[in-house]
């Protein structure tokens, strides 16, 4: 108690001269400014704040994924969430740069298109959390007016972003929900109220407004053209040519991401987002084509917190390239340790680990590298005395002239292994090598002999589920891209009513048209690599006037331009969609029961006429609905798409919609949106994992299992050896190398020289005892040191000269 007492009057007189951190050792950083500007700004006072006070350096992002890099460097998982905000507003901006060209003017997106597609944005996407398209002045044409042929809106912008509604009557669980999305269009201001003008300067945090707008050119070929060749229902062929946001080959590419900035007088958070332009032709109806010209008159963006975004605190260096803001803050001690990112942390300290370097051990009683969370939390006493590695006596060197293992030790090493997992049958084991799989993926199966296997035996085009384990992770994104179209599909079977009556001259939604539809699988395959192909399946007679409708998108090459819509429901037998199994499956699931489904609740404020004025709320409000969330969909197995438009290993998502039955009393299963992936470029994991985990090259790793772990290494594709053999506790890795640890690719190299019969190295491939060398000099006395202790303590405390 005493103690207890001292050190609450020693905080106290402590605490007021320590303002900038815990303990005295840690010294200020750029961490602490970054700190401090956050901190400045609060709700109250960032109307009056200068404007350099609401944005933070640019460099306080970093690693911001590049589409010219995509697909070719490895997006690691700190990184998933910037790319799929990335992804997501390159589709938005396709999506209606296409269908602003394409369709007329009386079947373009209504008020409630634009609306619920925000929405679904953020519905689908939990870390999202806003998502907009802002119109620059007199440029945004609209169906939703009757009599507004040729007029323009002279500011047009539905912005959507999560609310939290712990607070909510319509919540009576009393927590967030994160279902809960406001919309309201900011173009709805009365004329030269220039603070609330969102294209103009005074609005000052608009950055991811003139990063394309206003768009001054007056050239025809500005803007980069895309082609699609749909394929309708009825045989006939239609090519479609235009103008999009740039390609990743252009210079800049399609995204410009925003400096962090202070969201003043709406959601009131630091956040960051993505900008993509939207480009049209402009102006409409004039009669000479030359003045028609494709002009950016919008651009879609999606924002995120700033919090989420992890931050790399180690010293610039090998995949922490400059500008880094918090470069160098890891407080590692950097004679023995170097420092490695970990993700998850978001903006916070101590999202790091301090590793050994080469040619030092972690002490014996240290099991794991020093994690930069709890080094941030020592004392300085505990700073000086811990968090280093030891010196690693006498480093060998990796043998050069290799000779062959002798046959006994040889037989030992692969029957080890033979017993843990099946060799070279794959319908044998539990476990499979992925050798196997791999040889038989790539060397058996290909577009010229798989319609010869799938007439003997289809089966084997199909691959069990828990080879393409891991693909609810790795391929996330591209599953919320399905959810997503699920989720605005939903919204819009489920809320417009083409019948219903507005005041004034207001038009209702008409229901998706066949162009939408297309123009929306599209628009998500253009804009993600990682997707082949994307397909809206209408069950039968779900879609206004057509008994089956379908369209699916796809490319057939990377890096292109020309892209390819078919429509599905012209294909009859096995290739008819209602029959195949992921359709039957969400079908059957979803018949009966649609309880389970997440309801949204939305408030949308619309603007009070068409020159905007003011926001009022709209008719309804607020709006639920209710559709799928991620773990209601489907993944079907890995299969081989035989004479299909692919002919590749692929693993298909499938995300069920759902509407209104025909007397409107219950939801029933419309349809299901898919996207397909390539089974290829799913990482696959051969390190050991819980008993319940369904992966079918679980512990296939071929590390030594008594001196060293197996840690996964991300980005190696379907391939083996995606691990690292770490050494474990105690033990220490004797080689003179810039590494300290065995490479899976090296080992499973080395072993199947083992398999061949030729020479190998794989029996050196293990960590040494740590102090092992030493040990044998000094054994006899460590010997008699601990007799004398144990004998004089009586306690069997293990001593140990190595520490
Ligand atoms: C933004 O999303 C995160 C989840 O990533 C959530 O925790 C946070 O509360 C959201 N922001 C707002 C303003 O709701
Ligand atoms: C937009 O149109 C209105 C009405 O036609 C006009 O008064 C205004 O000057 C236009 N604004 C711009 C930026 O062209
Ligand atoms: C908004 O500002 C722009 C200039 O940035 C101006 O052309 C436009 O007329 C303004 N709109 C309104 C509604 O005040
Ligand atoms: C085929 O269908 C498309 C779209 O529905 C339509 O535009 C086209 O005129 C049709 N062609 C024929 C020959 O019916
Ligand atoms: C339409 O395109 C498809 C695929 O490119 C082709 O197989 C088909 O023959 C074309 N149909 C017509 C009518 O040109
Ligand atoms: C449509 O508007 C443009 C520009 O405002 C004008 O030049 C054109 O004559 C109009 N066309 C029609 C058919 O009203
Ligand atoms: C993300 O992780 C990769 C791989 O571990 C690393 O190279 C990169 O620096 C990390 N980035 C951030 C911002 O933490
Ligand atoms: C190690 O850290 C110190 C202090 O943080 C720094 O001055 C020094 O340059 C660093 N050395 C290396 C090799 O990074
Ligand atoms: C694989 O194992 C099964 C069951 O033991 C056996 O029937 C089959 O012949 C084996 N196949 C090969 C290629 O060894
Ligand atoms: C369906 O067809 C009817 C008659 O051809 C037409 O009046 C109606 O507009 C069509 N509905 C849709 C949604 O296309
Ligand atoms: C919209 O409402 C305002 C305020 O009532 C009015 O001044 C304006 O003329 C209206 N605009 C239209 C197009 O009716």
């Amino acid at each position: 108690m005493a103690h207890f007492l001292v050190s609450v009057i020693f905080v106290c007189i402590i605490l007021p001269v320590i303002i900038v951190s815990q303990f005295n050792w840690q010294t200020r950083d750029s961490f602490d400014t970054i700190r401090n500007k956050l901190d400045k700004v609060t709700s109250e006072n960032c109307k009056v704040l200068d404007v350099n006070d609401l944005f933070l350096p640019s460099d306080t992002i970093t690693h911001v994924p590049d589409i010219k890099t995509l697909g070719i460097d490895p997006v690691f998982p700190n990184r998933t969430n910037l790319l799929h905000i990335h992804n997501m507003a390159v589709t938005r901006a396709f999506y209606y740069s296409y269908i602003l060209q394409k369709a007329p003017d009386n079947e373009e997106p209504g008020f409630m298109y634009y609306f619920l597609s925000t929405i679904a944005d953020v519905a689908a996407n939990r870390f999202i959390n806003s998502s907009a398209i802002y119109f620059a002045p007199n440029m945004s044409f609209t169906p939703s007016y009757k009599g507004f042929f040729n007029k323009t809106m002279p500011l047009f912008a539905p912005r959507a972003f999560r609310a939290d509604d712990f607070n909510d009557p319509y919540h009576l669980e009393g927590t967030s929900t994160l279902n809960t999305i406001d919309a309201i269009d900011l173009g709805a201001i009365p004329n030269y109220v220039m603070s609330s003008n969102y294209t103009h300067e005074q609005y000052k945090i608009n950055d991811w407004y003139f990063a394309w707008l206003p768009d001054q050119t007056r050239r025809h070929d500005s803007k980069t053209t895309y082609t699609v060749q749909i394929t309708h229902f009825n045989g006939t062929n239609e090519t479609f040519v235009w103008h999009g946001p740039p390609a990743a080959s252009d210079n800049p590419g399609p995204v410009k991401w925003t400096k962090p900035y202070f969201d003043c007088g709406r959601s009131n958070k630091w956040i960051v987002g993505a900008s993509v332009p939207i480009p049209d032709i402009y102006p409409r109806h004039t009669g000479w084509r030359h003045i028609e010209i494709p002009t950016y008159v919008a651009v879609a963006v999606l924002e995120l917190d700033f919090d989420r975004v992890d931050i790399n605190q180690c010293p610039i260096g090998e995949g922490n390239p400059r500008p880094n803001y918090f470069a160098g803050t890891a407080r590692c001690k950097n004679r023995t340790t170097e420092c490695e990112p970990i993700h998850g942390y978001g903006f916070r300290r101590g999202g790091y680990q301090c590793r050994c370097k080469p040619g030092f051990r972690l002490p014996r009683v240290v099991r794991n590298p020093y994690l930069g969370e709890i080094i941030e939390r020592a004392t300085q006493e505990e700073y000086n005395e811990g968090f280093h590695c030891k010196n690693i006596n006498y480093l060998m060197v990796m043998t050069q002239n290799v000779e062959k293992v002798k046959e006994e030790e040889r037989l030992l090493y692969i029957g080890r292994e033979e017993s843990l997992m099946g060799f070279d049958n794959m319908t044998y084991s539990t476990r499979l090598d992925p050798t196997v799989v791999v040889n038989y993926m790539r060397r058996k199966v290909n577009r010229f002999t798989c319609e010869k296997i799938a007439e003997e035996n289809p089966e084997s085009l199909i691959l069990k589920g828990d080879i393409a384990f891991g693909k609810e992770n790795q391929l996330e994104n591209e599953a919320r891209t399905a959810i997503r179209l699920a989720n605005f599909i939903s919204a819009m079977q489920q809320i417009i009513d083409p019948e219903e009556l507005f005041a004034e001259f207001r038009v209702p939604d008409r229901p998706l048209n066949e162009d939408q539809v297309i123009g929306e699988v599209l628009a998500n395959v253009i804009a993600n690599e990682k997707i082949v192909g994307c397909g809206v399946f209408f069950n039968r007679n779900q879609f206004p006037n057509r008994t089956l409708f379908a369209p699916y998108a796809y490319r057939t090459k990377r890096n292109t331009q020309n892209f390819f819509v078919e429509d599905m429901a012209r294909h009859r037998g096995s290739k008819m969609y209602l029959n195949k199994d992921w359709f039957q499956h969400l079908k059957v699931r979803w018949l009966t029961n649609t309880d389970d489904l997440e309801t949204y609740t939305t408030k949308i404020m619309i603007r009070y006429n068409s020159s905007g004025h003011y926001p009022i709320r709209y008719d309804h409000y607020p709006l639920q609905y209710k559709a799928a969330d991620i773990q209601h969909g489907y993944w079907t197995s890995p299969y081989f798409d035989c004479k299909g438009f692919h002919n590749e290993w692929l693993v298909t998502y499938a995300a069920p919609f759902f509407g209104w039955d025909k007397i409107k009393s219950r939801l029933e299963f419309k349809g299901a949106v898919t996207v397909s992936m390539k089974l290829e470029e799913l990482d696959i994991n051969q390190c050991p994992d819980n008993y319940f985990a369904s992966n079918a090259f679980k512990d296939t790793h071929k590390c030594d299992r008594k001196s060293s772990r197996c840690v996964p290494i991300l980005g190696r594709g379907f391939d083996m050896g995606g691990y690292k053999c770490e050494c474990k506790q105690g033990y220490e890795y004797p080689f003179s190398d810039p590494v300290t640890y065995f490479d899976g690719q090296i080992v499973e190299a080395e072993f199947q020289n083992l398999v061949d019969n030729k020479p190998s190295r794989f029996d050196t491939l293990k960590c040494r005892l740590a102090c092992a060398t030493t040990h044998s000099v000094n054994s006899v006395i460590i010997l008699f040191v601990i007799l004398v202790h144990t004998l004089f303590t009586q306690s069997n405390v293990i001593f140990n000269h190595c520490y």
